[in-house]
């Protein structure tokens, strides 16, 4: 039987490589778009060792239409997309916001416009609770109809203008665009095969990836950004969800889309992809040692700035109208992460 054929659009990517997993778990077809630009090749092998087969891949860029057009050209039967292909460090998007806006929402367009070409218009987009900027604490957790803030970097604003875009176009081609936006809290941790996992490159903007490689011994210490937040140790407080739960909603909202028979209401919905449970960075520190039997050392230093106090979502939308729910425990995650950095560390 032939396999629907989902768009992958940065698939060697952290997030969209577990996807191709999970969606390759499901019976469906991945084809893969990425152009290596916050990835490698390698991934694709690790892709292959875990689904047992070489998924479709094509390199190309998705800004660049041409280049893009071609792989609907090779792949024609293309029924939905899954659209993680951006970039997506908020402090490199202050220094390059040209280079964001750019490459995030020409992508974006693209996509659009060579979906919608052939009524495909089924799409599963990346966003992030970054809309949510601080959330007032009578609105924690937070919920899909919570209000948006302004974005407070060129990179939040990329994915803020995304959902505005999409919603645009669903209402104008009503019915040839139906789109799920996922916003994903914070995702951490790797397959449990360590045959992939998160690839940050230079030094770790993230938490979490920071902590494994000073376990690894790579960093001399975590520097924890400020303990003076108004929170129960001080420290910021986020919703961690785990990789594989998150690429496992990616397959219940394609299933959501596909299936159609849940009207999709205006042609966009949002869901938030987050466990409900706050960690701050204190306790995660706590939890790694507790999961690994690492302590790893760390100073307390100034506020990052632009760093949200506590945020963590309310998942209950998707809960219910995914069917989905992120429930892997975090020693369990914790674990995964670890595993993965002494995997490619060689420890
Ligand atoms: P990532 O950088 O690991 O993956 C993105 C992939 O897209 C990379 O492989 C990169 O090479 C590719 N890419 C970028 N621009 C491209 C282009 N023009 N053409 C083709 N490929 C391109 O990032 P990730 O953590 O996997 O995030 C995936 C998506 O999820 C992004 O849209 C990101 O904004 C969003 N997101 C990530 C997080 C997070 O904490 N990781 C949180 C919320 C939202
Ligand atoms: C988590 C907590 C830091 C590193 C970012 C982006 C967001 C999304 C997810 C793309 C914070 C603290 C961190 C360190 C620390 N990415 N920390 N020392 O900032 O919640 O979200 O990644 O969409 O858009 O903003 O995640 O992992 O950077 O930080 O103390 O060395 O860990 O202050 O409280 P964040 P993070």
């Amino acid at each position: 039987m032939t396999k629907t054929k989902v768009l992958v659009t940065g698939g060697t990517g952290y997030i969209g490589a577990h996807t191709v997993v999970e969606l390759e778990n499901a019976g469906y077809e991945a084809v893969i778009v990425d152009n290596f630009s916050n990835s490698s090749r390698d991934v694709l092998d690790g892709i292959a060792r875990i689904i047992g087969r070489n998924p479709l891949f094509f390199e190309a860029d998705c800004a660049d239409y041409e280049s893009f057009a071609r792989v609907f050209e090779l792949c024609p039967d293309i029924s939905a997309a899954i659209h993680f292909a951006a970039y997506k460090a908020v402090g490199e998007s202050v220094e390059k916001p040209l280079d964001y806006y750019r490459n995030n929402l020409v992508s974006l367009l693209n996509l659009i416009d060579l979906m919608g070409r052939n009524e495909r218009g089924s799409i599963v987009f990346s966003s992030s609770c970054t809309v949510y900027g601080q959330p007032e604490r009578e609105n924690l957790p937070v919920n899909e109809t919570s209000p948006l803030q302004p974005a407070t970097s060129p990179y939040g604003n990329t994915k803020r203008v995304s959902e505005e875009i999409l919603r645009d176009c669903t209402i104008s081609y009503k019915g040839k665009i139906n789109v799920i936006a996922l916003r994903y809290f914070n995702p951490i941790g790797a397959h449990p095969s360590a045959l992939i996992g998160e690839l940050p490159r230079g030094v770790p903007q993230n938490l979490l990836p920071y902590i494994t490689q000073t376990a690894a011994g790579l960093r001399e210490r975590l520097n924890v950004f400020g303990n003076d937040y108004n929170t129960p140790d001080g420290s910021c407080i986020r919703d961690y969800i785990y990789v594989c739960d998150l690429a496992k909603a990616h397959v219940s909202a394609l299933d959501r889309l596909l299936d159609k028979s849940p009207e999709i209401p205006g042609g966009i919905e949002y869901y938030n992809l987050g466990t409900g449970v706050g960690i701050s960075v204190l306790q995660m520190l706590e939890l790694f040692k507790k999961a690994t039997g690492v302590a790893v050392p760390y100073r307390i230093v100034e506020r990052r700035p632009g760093d949200v106090e506590q945020v963590w979502a309310d998942p209950s939308k998707a809960n219910i109208e995914l069917g989905w729910k992120a429930d892997t425990p975090i020693e369990e995650v914790l674990a995964s992460a670890w595993r993965w950095e002494k995997k490619i560390r060689g420890i």
